[in-house]
């Protein structure tokens, strides 16, 4: 069994149209036009038991509204979702069990309280054992290395500090899917690579179900092998990371370093588009079913070439240039 199942997953958001000034709040007094907003519309995708996929979207996509569905936080309008066998707005206690959700926009330690006081809390709210919560707590403080920040007030951490106690508030009960919004948020790069590398760690070992939102390509490239792509509420891409650069990227990179004195820049461009140049190594961005022509070219040259690699497009330029397509 899969352990999330989304059939026609659709939700609007009911908002009211009114005209700017005085007059138009009198007139939307009187008459109130209705309008929807498609969030998601018709969207379905599964994923299997122990998978980590990355859940990617330009802003207001409708990722945090699916996510929130997801979490039984917000009821579909349309289609249905199935988590670990749990339809999730029926809000069943022992759903709230078994799931997580971080987001990287919202705080759920409480901020004049060390976090310490905060995963005691969920001790109680998740009815943690003492055991299960001696050892859970114990591996996740010494997995985040969070040991000399637990008793200070949380408002007082840094954001990656405090990223690492929620990711840990919110393991605390064992999830066995986990659903993040943005954990990455607002952290710089060192921060960033942290989380990413605690994610990895506590899915391999405990082979948790995670669905990660990310606006950071880095996050995509190393935690996630396959991704699904939405665009205006509507599912455009579901599959390897690899497969979706491989199909939209219609170019490669041909990368060539050359020896000795170098050479001048026109002796390449008569090879393709070039992204980056130096007398001694240079990128050529071909149409990807010439680039192996491309590379004999170059190589059967006069010029003085000492190396060659047929390199793909940054994944981040694949992504953005699929969100600006569709
Ligand atoms: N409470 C709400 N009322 C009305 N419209 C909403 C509400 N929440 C979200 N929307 C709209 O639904 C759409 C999807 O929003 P959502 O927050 O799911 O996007 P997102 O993919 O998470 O974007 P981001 O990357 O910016 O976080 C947007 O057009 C947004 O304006
Ligand atoms: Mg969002």
């Amino acid at each position: 069994m899969a352990a999330i199942e989304v059939n026609n997953l659709s939700r609007a958001y009911e908002y009211y149209r009114k005209e700017p000034g005085v007059l138009g709040s009198l007139k939307a007094f009187v008459h109130r036009e209705k309008l929807y907003a498609h969030a998601v519309s018709d969207v379905s995708f599964s994923v299997e038991e122990g998978e980590l996929v990355g859940f990617l979207g330009p802003n207001g996509a409708g990722k945090t509204t699916t996510l929130k569905m997801l979490s039984g936080i917000l009821h579909p309008s349309g289609g249905e979702a199935k988590v670990l066998g749990f339809t999730p707005y029926k809000r069943e206690k022992a759903y709230q069990k078994q799931f997580a959700l971080v987001m990287g926009q919202k705080n759920q330690l409480v901020p004049d309280l060390p976090a310490m006081e905060t995963f005691i809390l969920n001790k109680e709210i998740y009815e943690i054992s003492d055991n299960d919560f001696h050892k859970q707590s114990e591996e996740l403080i010494e997995l985040f290395d969070i040991r000399d920040i637990l008793d200070i007030q949380v408002r007082k951490l840094s954001l990656g500090q405090r990223m690492k106690c929620e990711l840990v508030a919110a393991l605390l009960h064992q999830p066995k899917v986990l659903f993040l919004d943005e954990p990455t948020i607002g952290l710089d790069v060192v921060a960033q690579k942290n989380i990413r590398d605690f994610l990895k760690k506590y899915n391999e070992k405990k082979k948790i179900t995670i669905l990660i939102t990310s606006h950071y390509m880095e996050d995509i490239k190393e935690l996630c092998e396959r991704v699904i792509i939405i665009n205006k509420g509507k599912k455009i891409f579901d599959g390897k990371l690899k497969k979706l650069i491989e199909d939209y990227a219609p170019y490669k990179l041909i990368k060539v370093t050359f020896t000795g004195e170098g050479v001048e820049k026109y002796t390449v461009e008569a090879f393709g588009t070039i992204e980056e140049f130096s007398p001694y190594s240079c990128a050529i961005r071909v149409k990807r079913e010439e680039a192996k022509q491309t590379a004999i070219r170059l190589l059967s040259s006069p010029l003085p070439v000492d190396d060659i690699l047929i390199d793909e497009m940054k994944v981040d330029d694949v992504v953005r240039k699929i969100f600006s397509e569709s």
